[in-house]
């Protein structure tokens, strides 16, 4: 069978502030998607948030972009909008940037990931797993250092050594700034690794799209890379990526994919979309609750049997005591850089404010420069 893995995530509303959505924003999802697996549009679905971000996690046989399978997304969030709206919850509707848009909804505000691969547990996948990433509060780019670790440097995964993995893999590097669609570079790891780390490096305008085994031709990742406000023309909250992952057997294993986050690398993000703090790792269903509002991150692991199902049983990879010292490393590497508050490297730069309030301001400011000759009063006369 061919099937295909959506992951469809959207902040539709939050309680007190931007920190998680209610338990009947969850449950009206929850029951959108139970009803579409009943009447046999999904095989499989799971829901969960990050923060304040709704996740529908689906197994199906429509293909990406498939218009009812992205319909079905798209009413859930608006049913969960309506719920928000009664409760007068924060943010509403945020992330739903187009008047119902027909079929496909990717570019409509939530971030969409897809692959599809032929599910037969047989021949180079006796098993299927794969894991969700889910973060908030942070920009578009966030999975490009961490992915680049574990799918191009043995450093990090050392089975990039082994024979499945050894010619590498295949990155289709995303050029978020063309508004004109979407603008794609394929790239071989490890020939071209030091071009791809030159383009990744910039997580607020290149991101990765998906990565490919180069021996097997297998879609291994899918990221929902896109920039909210290159879509809305202004800012309305950080773009929030999720990200599928395939695991085990032709791919590195859990915990090649996860070491690189033991980092808590900076990424734009935080507060008002507009500093530039460490990505956390944090359990599923993880509320912005902290000081700050550091972006985070969520990982969940599934396993799918012979029909496609998948749900019946997860493993949520950042819970566990070995991400506590994490956690602390993100946090004083929080406190450091809020410790110099807005100057510098510790906020966006002017560009990433482009679309924000921040933006207002200094625009407000520049306006009121003159050059030094004219301030003179013999100038003025
Ligand atoms: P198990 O022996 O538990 O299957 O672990 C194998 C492994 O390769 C871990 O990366
Ligand atoms: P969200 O994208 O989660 O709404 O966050 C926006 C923000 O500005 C946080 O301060
Ligand atoms: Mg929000
Ligand atoms: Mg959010
Ligand atoms: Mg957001």
């Amino acid at each position: 069978m061919r099937l295909t893995l959506s992951v469809i995530k959207a902040d539709v509303g939050s309680v007190g502030g931007h920190t998680k959505p209610s338990s009947r924003m969850i449950a009206t999802v929850e029951g959108e998607v139970a009803k579409a697996i009943c009447n046999g549009l999904l095989i499989d679905g799971f829901i969960c948030h990050t923060g304040d971000d709704i996740a529908i996690i689906m197994t199906h046989t429509r293909g990406e972009g498939s218009s009812d399978v992205h319909q079905l997304a798209w009413k859930s969030f608006l049913a969960a909008t309506s719920v928000a709206k009664t409760s007068g919850l924060y943010g509403a509707g945020q992330d739903l940037l187009a008047d119902a848009p027909s079929g496909n909804i990717r570019g409509a505000g939530p971030g969409v990931a897809e692959l599809s691969f032929d599910h037969s547990l047989s021949g180079v996948r006796p098993a299927e797993s794969f894991m969700v990433f889910a973060a908030d509060k942070c920009g578009p780019g966030a999975y490009n250092l961490p992915l680049y670790l574990a799918f191009a440097d043995p450093m990090y995964c050392a089975g990039l050594m082994l024979p499945p993995m050894i010619k590498g893999f295949r990155f289709h590097v995303i050029d978020m700034d063309n508004t004109a669609g979407d603008s794609l570079l394929e790239l071989d790891a490890p020939a071209d690794s030091y071009d791809i780390a030159a383009l990744l490096r910039d997580n607020e305008r290149f991101g990765i799209d998906r990565i490919i085994s180069r021996t097997h031709g297998e879609v291994v990742v899918a990221v929902s890379a896109q920039r909210l406000h290159a879509i809305a023309g202004k800012y309305t909250g950080k773009d929030d990526p999720v990200a599928i992952v395939r695991n085990q057997g032709i791919f590195p294993a859990p915990e090649e994919i996860i070491s690189p986050f033991a980092k808590a690398h900076f990424v734009g993000g935080d507060a008002r979309g507009s500093h530039v703090m460490p990505l956390m790792p944090v359990p599923l269903n993880t509320p912005v609750t902290g000081m700050y509002c550091l972006p985070i991150v969520s990982c969940v692991g599934f396993s799918i049997d012979r029909e496609g199902r998948f749900a019946e049983s997860y493993t949520d990879f950042f819970d566990n005591p070995a991400w506590d010292e994490v956690r602390r490393r993100a946090q004083r590497k929080a406190i450091e850089m809020r410790s110099q508050g807005w100057s510098g490297a510790a906020m966006l730069p002017y560009s990433e404010l482009e679309y924000g309030g921040f933006r207002d301001t200094v625009s407000g400011l520049l306006k009121r420069f003159r050059l030094r000759d004219d301030r003179r009063p013999e100038a003025a006369e």
